[in-house]
């Protein structure tokens, strides 16, 4: 019986593989490479010391998705594929329904012909829209402001839907709120195609030379230092979150959405100064406006995992920024 891993080789499913591998899970991954490399697969068998099965299959490919369930027992899913630039899907809105929400669909009517139940789904804190207090909990109300949210929204919708067709289903969503960090091992971590839309791949950038300033986008707004705060979490944190979800779905049947962040906020020039300090390294940036649908503050309360699921995040911001940085130095 295996896990499949859909996306397995990006930046949190590689990291989420590693976790698997290690606590001995059977997995299968697919992924198309849009946003990851192949060498991702040696590099995960090089730190984790596993083998694993791997297809290089497009969701949107049922005929070959359909392969990968006939040659192998498929016990669960844990699904990360998907396009996830925010403003790439204003610009492309539907290659990004297309490709996440279609995808989605192959997937689950693969995943119910081949009697499969149990899936653990990569949301994300986007659904939340923009909070009306913080720290935010599951039931809150939801709305999106960009087509990329509007994917995850959708498909957390058809999972519920699913669940309400079929009572044999074992559905967790879960929201991520800002994974930064990487892999101790320096091997693995987040490599953006392009110039990086996300902080902490700017900041590394600007740190290593790669690109000049940061943009700091805005300092008027109601914050400790007029900048954005966020709940960042360490990626290996999160990628813990994945396997306590996945005992969970094991456990029960039924639909239940969980937070996955800190519950604590930085701004984003708290951010740059424990990023300097820690690393000993100068980020030039300067204040620029603020960006198009950015709110103020974010972060979770990530109460329900840590009651439901057993999971806390452990890792400081000040171990984030060292491992985000030894990834950059080795790699980029
Ligand atoms: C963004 C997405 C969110 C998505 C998440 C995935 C938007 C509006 N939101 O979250 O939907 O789930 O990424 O990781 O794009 N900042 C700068 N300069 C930069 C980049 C960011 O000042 O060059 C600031 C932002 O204004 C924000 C903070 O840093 O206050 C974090 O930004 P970012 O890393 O892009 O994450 P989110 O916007 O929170």
């Amino acid at each position: 019986m295996s896990v499949l891993v859909t996306g397995g080789t990006g930046y949190i499913g590689s990291h989420t593989v590693i976790e698997l591998l290690e606590a001995g899970e059977d997995i299968v991954i697919v992924d198309n490479f849009s946003n990851s490399k192949p060498e991702m697969i040696d590099k995960i068998k090089e730190i984790s010391g596993k083998d694993f099965k791997f297809y290089e299959v497009d969701l949107l490919d049922k005929e070959k998705l359909e392969n990968v369930f006939k040659e192998n027992k498929i016990e669960s899913v844990i699904h990360f594929a998907g396009l996830k630039a925010v403003g790439e899907s204003v610009q492309k809105p539907i290659e990004y329904y297309h490709n996440n929400i279609t995808g989605t669909l192959i997937l689950l009517e693969l995943m119910k012909k081949y009697n499969c139940k149990k899936i653990v789904f990569s949301s994300s804190a986007t659904v939340y829209g923009t909070p009306k207090t913080v720290p935010i909990k599951e039931d809150f109300p939801l709305s999106t402001t960009n087509p990329y949210g509007s994917t995850k929204l959708m498909i957390e919708q058809i999972l519920r839907d699913v669940y309400i067709s079929d009572k044999e289903f074992s559905v967790i969503l879960l929201r991520y709120f800002n994974p930064i960090g990487a892999h101790k091992s320096g091997k693995i971590g987040e490599d953006p195609n392009g110039i990086p839309n996300n902080l902490m791949p700017y900041i590394n950038q600007v740190a290593i030379g790669k690109l000049e300033c940061l943009n700091v986008f805005g300092n008027d707004y109601d914050t400790i230092d007029g900048t954005g705060v966020r709940d960042y979490i360490h990626v290996v944190d999160l990628a813990k979150g994945h396997l306590k979800a996945l005992k969970k779905a094991r456990e029960m049947t039924g639909v239940e959405a969980y937070n996955l962040g800190t519950g604590k906020g930085y701004s984003v020039l708290q951010i740059v100064d424990a990023f300097q300090k820690v690393n000993g390294v100068t980020v030039k940036y300067r204040i620029t406006d603020r960006r198009p649908g950015d709110i103020a503050t974010c972060f979770a309360d990530p109460t329900k995992a840590k009651v439901e699921l057993g999971w806390v995040a452990e890792k400081e911001l000040d171990e984030m920024c060292e491992d985000a940085w030894r990834f950059t130095k080795n790699n980029i």
